[in-house]
């Protein structure tokens, strides 16, 4: 990622904030709502946030941000009535086709993290697709999370793991913070930075309870499809002012003595 990130915008430009985050999540909230204010149906709102999406993405890719990883669908969401379901579904696969060329030219690499089950298989076609066109593409990783819960990642780490220790692969002592990454849909992933949640909830929905646990958090009252660039900016210049001390101290804090 390092010969993107030297010819990236933000390498050039001195109005981007530094240090930039190396992977920026985001829980995508306030779809309906915004379409609801509006009075319009909730899936208008889904659909406006495609463009947010597609904003958002561009702008990661044209910074040189490593990852993007974007909270689609949680397990939870399977709740919902099953015409907003539907349109998801049909949203989504849409999506994978149409942004294809985009995603292309913009050199930018998809994966995709959760169960498959439950996605229609011509979603999971079209995703595949993507995935595959994408893979050897140098630029920043869009990593989407459909039909993604955190706990239910642990569930499936826990069990696989659990099977390689029968199978005598792995030794009980070998099991570190480390393997328990290798074993998470995130594994090679690096740790999100920056966690940005539209819709103003103070929560975290089941989103990568694990790989969070030293995440700056930021959190904007603006519903998804409101979620500007500006908003980005907004959010990547508070993310450069925070101080992250990982359980030590701030720097100058270490010659004070007791
Ligand atoms: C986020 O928007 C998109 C998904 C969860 C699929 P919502 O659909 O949750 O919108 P609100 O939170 O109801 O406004
Ligand atoms: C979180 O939003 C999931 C996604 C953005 C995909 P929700 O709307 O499902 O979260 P809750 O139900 O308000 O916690
Ligand atoms: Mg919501």
């Amino acid at each position: 990622m390092s010969n993107v990130a030297s010819t990236s915008a933000s390498a050039q430009d001195p109005s981007v904030p530094q240090p930039l985050p190396r992977h920026i999540a985001v829980i995508m909230d306030g779809n309906g709502r915004w379409a609801q204010r509006l009075g319009l149906p909730r899936a208008e709102g889904h659909r406006r946030g495609v463009d947010s999406v597609r904003r958002t993405t561009e702008e990661c890719a044209r910074l040189g941000v490593g990852q993007l990883t974007l909270y689609c669908l949680s397990s939870e969401n399977w709740k919902r009535p099953q015409q907003e379901l539907d349109f998801l579904m049909r949203l989504l696969e849409q999506y994978m086709i149409e942004e294809r060329e985009l995603i292309m030219r913009q050199g930018i690499r998809v994966r995709v993290i959760g169960r498959r089950d439950g996605i229609p298989a011509r979603v999971l076609a079209e995703m595949d697709r993507t995935i595959e066109m994408s893979a050897d593409n140098p630029g920043t990783l869009l990593c989407l999370a459909i039909n993604y819960g955190g706990r239910g990642e642990m569930v499936d780490a826990v069990r696989r793991l659990a099977q390689d220790v029968r199978d005598g692969t792995v030794a009980p002592t070998q099991v570190d913070e480390q393997l328990i990454s290798n074993y998470l849909y995130t594994s090679g992933m690096p740790d999100p930075d920056l966690l940005i949640r539209t819709a103003g909830e103070m929560r975290i929905s089941n989103f990568l309870l694990w790989q969070i646990s030293y995440a700056e958090l930021w959190i904007t009252e603006k519903c998804w499809p409101e979620f500007e660039v500006e908003d980005l900016h907004h959010a990547l210049r508070d993310y450069a002012a925070r101080e992250r001390r990982f359980g030590g101290l701030n720097r100058g804090e270490e010659s004070d003595g007791l």
